[in-house]
């Protein structure tokens, strides 16, 4: 097993763990001998994954061991995780069929043991409707194993859209789904991606367009009709952009949903659409939205043309919002860069990287990505370097700070720079800002009071 040898890499690595902010004191010496294995604590007890458990130490090894005796259970066959209380008494042995397939995989059974009484008590959801989640994959996983980077990646897109805001909501897979519905997104595979178009289709619904060079899209049917925020809009709320003081235009806003949502909330929105509502005034405005329109313009001048207007009226920031690549990709035939799909509309389907060097092509601008296809261009530098202060300070201060209260707890003082010398170049930007952030907060003498709540 790789990384044991190096205590301090891993004791990094588990204060940079969000779970580990709700720890107490007493669970730090367990943590920190576990965090030589990939773990997840969630409310004192710690999950990990029957590969890991040959690198228990003893005690608990035979505690696992006499919880599998007592259930009658084998690991591997019949269940695939295991999580143990800060007691070491109470051991449940987790199966989650399909832990890797699924990027939040559903408990399917259980076996609770109490070693302190020898009970076991079995529980099925196999036939539930709203079964338990696992969330994180990736802290379960070993540091080399080539699927953590992509589960890494899918846990950072949904902190970084909110999904994690309220722990509340994210246990079961129902609220689980809905609220990932709500913040204008889906699952695909590993990757959670923007509710850009309405690209259903019933069986014989339309049929194939045909096929030739000035075919024309129906680009009012990607319209969808919005329950929720758009993914951009959502996105200008969690970075404070609704504060009052900025006026919002939509270019291209379909069927005026978000800009209906915003109004109703008392913010200053208008929008214009060529099909849904052209004779609107196209007006400038503080923040300008461009969500979802040049993904369903089949004609490269034009959506050139639909960005460069766009961008000329937004007088501080455009937020630009596309479509992603992913396998399930509508069916169609392929058109010019993108597909005619079968209803008869068009979509070019970007990565996130494509619409990035498109964006900078076009306008000469560097685009800021803030959540799987979209991005923000700031007219406004002043705007755009508060902009990337505020985010910084969210992704070191917001929850790495508050789980380095522990750092004065653990070690009497805070991390200096060798502890994280070795680690990956984030890491110490990371750990540099966090150590200059607690400076800032705290007084060295108050260091021994901070309590871990
Ligand atoms: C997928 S919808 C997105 C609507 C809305 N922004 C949303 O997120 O719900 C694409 C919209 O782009 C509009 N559109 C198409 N060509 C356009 C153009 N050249 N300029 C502005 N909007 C355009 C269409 O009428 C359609 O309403």
């Amino acid at each position: 097993m790789q990384n044991r040898a190096n205590p301090t890499t891993q004791r990094l690595e588990i204060w940079l763990t969000p779970t580990y902010k709700t720890t107490k004191a007493s669970e730090v010496d367990t943590l920190l001998y576990m965090s030589s294995i990939p773990s997840k604590v969630v409310g004192g007890s710690t999950y990990l994954t029957v590969d890991v458990l040959p690198y228990l130490d003893g005690e608990r090894a035979v505690r696992v061991q006499e919880a599998e005796l007592l259930a009658q259970v084998k690991r591997h066959d019949q269940f695939n995780l295991v999580r143990i209380d800060d007691t070491g008494q109470s051991i449940a042995l987790l199966n989650y069929p399909e832990f890797v397939d699924d990027p939040f995989p559903s408990l399917q059974e259980s076996w609770r043991v109490d070693l302190s009484c020898s009970t076991v008590s079995y529980r099925t959801y196999a036939d539930s409707l709203n079964p338990p989640i696992l969330h994180r994959k990736e802290l379960l996983l070993q540091p080399d194993d080539p699927r953590r980077e992509a589960y890494a990646e899918l846990t950072r897109t949904a902190e970084s859209i909110g999904l994690f805001d309220d722990p509340r909501r994210i246990g079961y897979q129902r609220q689980w789904l809905a609220l990932i519905r709500e913040k204008g997104y889906r699952i695909e595979g590993h990757s959670l991606v923007p509710i850009g178009n309405d690209e259903s289709l019933e069986d014989g619904e339309a049929d194939l367009a045909p096929l030739h060079a000035d075919w024309e899209a129906s680009r009012h049917l990607t319209a969808l009709v919005r329950y929720g925020f758009s993914a951009p809009v959502q996105s200008l709320a969690r970075y404070g952009f609704f504060d009052g003081s900025h006026r919002l235009f939509d270019y291209g806003c379909g069927r005026g949903d978000d800009v209906r949502g915003l109004s109703e909330n008392g913010l200053s929105a208008t929008g214009w659409d060529p099909y849904f509502a052209p004779d609107n005034t196209i007006s400038s405005a503080d923040i300008v939205n461009l969500g979802f329109v040049i993904n369903v313009i089949e004609d490269f001048d034009e959506r050139v043309e639909a960005l460069t207007r766009a961008w000329s009226l937004a007088e501080r920031v455009l937020v630009v919002s596309v479509m992603l690549e992913n396998q399930n990709d509508p069916r169609g035939q392929r058109f010019r860069d993108g597909v005619m799909t079968l209803r008869g509309t068009f979509q070019k389907y970007f990565t996130q990287s494509g619409i990035k060097t498109f964006l900078e092509q076009v306008l000469d601008e560097e685009p800021i990505p803030v959540a799987p296809g979209v991005l923000y261009l700031f007219r406004d530098k002043d705007m755009e370097q508060r902009f990337l202060m505020d985010r910084y300070h969210r992704s070191c201060i917001a929850s790495p700070v508050t789980s380095t209260k522990s750092f004065p707890t653990i070690l009497s003082r805070l991390p200096l720079r060798r502890h994280w010398k070795g680690s990956s170049y984030s890491t110490c930007q990371v750990m540099g800002l966090c150590r200059a952030s607690l400076f800032r907060r705290w007084r060295k003498t108050d260091w021994p009071s901070i309590n871990l709540h």
